[in-house]
This record gives structure tokens, sequence and C-alpha cells, in this order.
């Protein structure tokens, strides 16, 4: 039995962080920051506004649009590099608020996340053992940024989409997923713990070698891609739109050159929100879907990757999943 995606949600907080606000805090420029990266603006989670918030949010909108019951949930795999605690998990906390069962756990492959969640997820209910599955990225990252740091602190945000999952219907639904790892690239971005000092506990940052992970990812983006094609038995010229991880406009715009597709089959949003990590694949697919240009039939690539190295990729044949637009 396949897995499909039978609704898309998100959520974001309403804090925004634009460039002219960064041009205040670092050594930058709006120009510089919209030509090296395509970001205008990024969401900023207030200060007790939690993943679990974002994430709970992003699952009720994602249930709401295909009008299921939050207690028919019998799954919930959360990604995510900023979780409340370390424990419990963050798909517990939203399982409690949602008053959903069974299995809840959370999956750590920071950017690449919702890959690796979506591509567990299927397995449970592909084998007959979850029917109404959640799988959510949610993202706090502002809390881990340091924003002295003009390399990191302009490109990250915050924020959580969610997919529910069940089986397939019509044949359509997810047909390959690759994952991928090379742990030797670990120190290109990491999360630094907090030094502590005079006034207490130091805050966790991410630090990136920018330019070294730029260049894997134009490489990765295009191999995973073309990998998971050749996984399904399909050929480029099936697939109707690729949503890549959303981490800077010149990787989209270089990964697209390499694969020789143009920029309507590729997914760019990051203007409005930066990278968040996880969300970020979430995000597009819910934009791109409540502007219409899914429609079912349509093959679609979700490639992304991350700190590890990781990376992922799915390739689904579109069910028709619905999305509020309003929300
Ligand atoms: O999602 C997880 C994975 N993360 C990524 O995918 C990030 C991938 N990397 C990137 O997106 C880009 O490397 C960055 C946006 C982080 C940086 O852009 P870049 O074009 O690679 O810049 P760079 O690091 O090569 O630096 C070029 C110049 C340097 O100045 P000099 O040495 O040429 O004088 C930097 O100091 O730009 C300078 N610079 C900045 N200038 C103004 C770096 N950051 C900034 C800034 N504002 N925010």
């Amino acid at each position: 039995m396949l897995t499909s995606i039978k609704s898309v949600g998100s959520h974001v907080p309403s804090g925004i962080l634009t460039n002219a606000d960064l041009e205040r805090m670092v050594d930058t420029s709006d120009t510089w920051i919209r030509e090296r990266t395509g970001i205008v603006e990024r969401r900023i989670a207030a200060v007790d506004e939690t993943a679990t918030d974002l994430a709970a949010d992003a699952a009720r909108d994602a249930l709401l649009a295909g009008g299921f019951a939050p207690e028919d949930t019998d799954l919930i795999v959360c990604s995510t590099s900023t979780p409340d605690s370390m424990f419990p998990s963050v798909a517990s906390r939203v399982q409690e608020r949602l008053g959903a069962h069974g299995p809840a756990f959370d999956v750590q492959a920071a950017c690449t996340g919702f890959l690796y969640a979506i591509s567990v997820a299927d397995r449970f209910v592909s084998a007959g053992e979850a029917k109404q599955a959640i799988v959510i990225g949610t993202e706090t990252l502002t809390k881990i940024v340091n924003f002295k740091d003009r390399g990191t602190c302009v490109v990250f945000g915050d924020g959580a989409g969610a997919v529910v999952l069940g089986p397939a219907s019509d044949g359509a639904g997810i047909k390959a997923c690759v994952l991928g790892s090379d742990g030797s690239g670990g120190d290109l971005i990491y999360v630094a713990p907090g030094a502590d000092g005079p006034e207490g506990p130091g805050r966790p940052e991410i630090r990136m070698d920018g330019r070294r992970v730029f260049r894997f990812a134009t490489e990765i983006l295009a191999q995973a891609t073309l990998q998971v094609l050749e996984n399904a038995n399909l050929r480029l010229e099936d697939v109707r739109m690729i949503i890549p991880h959303q981490a800077n406009a010149r990787i989209i715009e270089a990964a697209a050159k390499r694969l020789g597709v143009n920029g309507d089959v590729m997914v760019n949003n990051i203007a409005n929100y930066g990278n968040t990590s996880t969300a970020s694949i979430p995000l597009a697919l819910k934009e791109a879907v409540g502007a219409q240009r899914l429609k079912r039939g349509d093959h679609v690539v979700l490639v992304g990757f991350g700190a590890g190295l990781t990376w992922g990729a799915c390739v689904l044949q579109w069910e028709g999943a619905p999305v509020r637009v309003a929300a």
C-alpha cells in the first residue's frame, strides 16, 4: 500500500524580522542580503513561543484543511533541531495538545529532518500500522542564532509546516525516498554549546562554513533528485514541481541549472521566511498548493540537505491534498 499526503498545514510566528532590522544589529545591508540569499524578511518567535506551539498550530491547520479529527491521529513524527527541551519530544507534546494516540517521536537530521520524518512515517502507513499520521517540521532557530554573527543571523527564521499522511488512493502517493548522511562534514554546520560567563549559562549557537555548505548543497540537490527519480523509475520530464529546502535562492537557482529545469518547476519562497530548516519544505509545499500550482496526478519531488551532512529526497504523485489558504 502506498502512502499519500492527505492535507498540508503551516504556522509561522507573527513577529517579523526585516533586513532593515538586521542592518541595525550587524555590519550588513538589505542589498547584500537580497542579492546573496534572496531573503527579504523572516519570522521570529516570541520569547515564550516554542517549537511545540508552532508545531501544534501547523498540525491543527493541516487537520482542519483535510477535515480530519485530531483524535483519529495514530502516529506523530516531528522533525526539529530546536525542541522545547531534550525530552519529552515535541511530537509527544503535540500529541497531548491534539488528544491523539499511538507512537509519537522526534527525528533529528537538521534541515533534512522533514524528509527523514516523511520517510519513517511512510513505512508505518505503508505497513498498515498507521492510518492518520502527522509529520511536522518545526523550528525556532532564532533562539540559537548569534545576532552578532552576520554570516548566520541574516539567514535563519522560525516556522512550522505539517502534513497528514494516510493510505493512498488511485495509485498516487509516495513512490520513493532516498536518505543519506556523510558524517565527515559534521564541522561545516553545527550548534556550539553556550559557554558559561559572568552573566550565567551561555546560549548555544549555530556555527556554519557557509561557502563550503553552499558548494555541497548545489551538488547534492541535483544528485538526490536524480537518484530518487531513478529509484521510482521516473524521468525528470515527468516531474511537475521540485520543492527544495529553502536555504538560499542562489542554491536553488544553481540546482535548477544543474538539472536543466526552469524556474517554473523549482519552488522558491525564501524571500518571506528565510531558512527555516526542517520547516522550509512543508511551508513551500503549502504555498505551492495554495497557489494551485499542483494538480491531481502531478509528480512532485521534495529534496533537501543540511547539517550532518545529511540529504534526502522523496518523489510522490499528488493526490490533490487541500490547504487552508487563509491560515
Ligand atoms: O540550511 C542549512 C545549510 N545552510 C546553508 O545552506 C547555507 C549555505 N551558504 C549560504 O547560503 C551562503 O554561503 C551565505 C549566505 C551564508 C553567505 O553568502 P556567500 O555568498 O557564500 O558569502 P561568503 O561567506 O563567501 O562571504 C563573501 C563576503 C565576505 O567578505 P570578504 O571576505 O569578501 O570581504 C563576508 O565577510 O561577504 C561577507 N559577508 C557579508 N557581508 C554583508 C558575509 N555575510 C555578510 C552579511 N552582510 N550578512
